[in-house]
């Protein structure tokens, strides 16, 4: 098919990428002229897996472009589909101008009979008022459908191509069939067998993808509802965190037994330092901000969000208690970015921790492996490190903020020997408590057990855990 995507970000790359890798003509426009650039030279303008790799390949087909000018990108398109940035304004509404301006665009230069289908992440009502602003800019129909994305950053290749589901918004049959024909691969799973290689690290699953169709206000809805529980999902966990760590209870076996029940599932539990990123933190705001326009108060949701706030005290909680005072302390972050495989710093829990610790005057340092640079207002905050060893140099403590698998492989013991003080704050919950203690450091996790004798005698010789584990593996 011939489809058009506008709006190069990380949703609108990935979707053209992966829609040409299943065999669509997909042109792809963007107002960033070097964005397009970049694109159209095969790099891509964020960090993510497999992306670059899909670009080349999508151009070298000759099935992939990139355009600054709609009437090269939009004329011929069947289906248009919209993945602009829908940020939130100071007052936390949603500011849609760049819906607004993708629209207009559309109405000048789409072809008869396209179909726009809007996949940013929008308030419940945007395909209506995108429907009644085509309708106001132009006589030729242009039907309009929902088609929110649930793409994790890291993942997002993966994600496409094997979602959980496909969700559509539609008022009428039209773009309803014709997005069934464009996913028709991902749907019935029958990925050309090059993309398989891409895919290696996805779970495998068998049977139809479920496609799922709603009204639009449904479909938007969902979107906002999908975020929003997993951040509950998050936030609840992180507060029964606070709560093991008060009673002597270990919230990574406490999670574990409780997502163990299928009701609930083992996703979305991993206690830790907070939920950041570009989503979660804007789109449970939005949905209070929705919430509001009707005088519904969404307590749930803002209660989550003032749990996360709180989450991002543990750090300097911790290494207040630890050190008393802080001045002059040396901390080493391990990890700047939101959460691994990303080099996204938007709402990263380490930003606000780092912003914390230098108003203590705590000497901030830290090493990403996908970070080159530190963001605009933090250089005079964070020293930003290639080489583990320099950011152990003389350091008080380090904090795990971003589980980059990179640091499983961390020689502990020579970091250790380099440290002024040995204090490691587990920020996610990544490393053994036992091997950190081995290697001479104090430990502290979040929601864990924070006594090395008491620690030791549950983790290893309960005759009991030993039980249970064998009976989980065996289920
Ligand atoms: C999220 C949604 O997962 C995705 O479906 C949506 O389209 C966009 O928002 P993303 O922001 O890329 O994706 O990251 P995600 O993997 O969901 O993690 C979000 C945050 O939650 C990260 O800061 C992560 O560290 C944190 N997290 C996640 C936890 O603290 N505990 C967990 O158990 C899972």
């Amino acid at each position: 098919m011939d489809l058009a995507v506008v709006g190069a970000g990380h949703v609108g790359a990935v979707c053209a990428a992966c829609l040409a890798a299943i065999g669509h003509r997909v042109r792809v426009l963007d107002v960033n002229e070097e964005r397009i650039a970049l694109l159209s030279s095969g790099s891509a303008p964020f960090f993510e897996p497999g992306i670059e790799e899909l670009v080349e390949r999508g151009r070298e087909r000759g099935l992939l472009s990139f355009h600054v000018d709609p009437n090269e990108a939009l004329p011929g398109a069947t289906l248009i589909f919209l993945c602009v940035n829908t940020d939130n304004s100071p007052d936390g509404s949603v500011n849609l101008s760049a819906v607004e301006s993708a629209v207009r665009a559309v109405a000048r230069s789409a072809g008869p009979g396209s179909v726009l289908v809007n996949r940013s992440t929008a308030p419940v009502g945007t395909a209506e008022y995108v429907r009644s602003l085509l309708e106001e800019l132009r006589e030729g129909a242009v039907h309009v459908a929902v088609n929110p994305e649930f793409l994790a950053e890291g993942t997002a290749v993966h994600d496409f191509l094997e979602p959980d589901r496909i969700l559509v918004g539609a008022w009428d049959r039209e773009p309803i069939a014709l997005l069934a024909e464009a996913y028709e691969p991902i749907v019935r799973r029958q990925l050309p067998s090059d993309l398989r290689a891409l895919l290696a690290n996805g779970h495998r699953r068998s049977g139809d993808v479920p496609f799922v169709i709603t009204d639009p206000a449904s479909a938007e809805l969902a979107k906002y509802a999908s975020n929003s529980l997993l951040a509950v999902k998050i936030s609840f966990i992180n507060e029964i965190a606070g709560i093991a760590e008060e009673l002597g209870a270990d919230i990574t076996k406490v999670a574990r037994a409780v997502g163990l029940d299928a009701r609930i599932g083992p996703h979305f539990l991993r206690a830790g330092i907070g939920w950041g990123g570009s989503c979660f933190p804007k789109d449970i705001v939005a949905l209070q901000g929705i919430a509001a326009t009707r005088g519904l108060s969404a307590r749930i949701l803002r209660a989550a969000n003032e749990v996360n706030t709180e989450k991002r005290m543990w750090t300097i909680r911790h290494l207040q208690s630890h050190f008393k005072t802080l001045f002059g302390r040396r901390v080493g972050l391990l990890g700047l970015s939101f959460k691994p495989h990303t080099d996204d710093l938007r709402n990263a829990p380490a930003l606000e921790i780092a912003a914390q610790l230098a108003q203590a005057n705590v000497q901030v340092r830290a090493i990403d492996p996908a970070v080159s640079a530190v963001p605009p207002g933090f250089e005079d905050k964070i020293r930003l490190l290639e080489d583990p060893a320099a950011l152990a140099e003389g350091a008080d403590a380090l904090v795990l903020v971003t589980e980059w698998p990179e640091f499983a492989k961390l020689d502990l013991p020579r970091l250790r020997a380099l440290m002024r003080t040995p204090l490691l704050l587990d920020g996610r919950n990544f490393f053994d408590p036992d091997e950190v203690r081995a290697a001479g450091l104090t430990y502290i996790g979040v929601g864990r057990i924070q006594d090395a004798t008491e620690g030791d005698l549950i983790g290893t010789a309960d005759p009991a855990s030993a039980a249970e584990a064998s009976l989980v593996a065996s289920s």
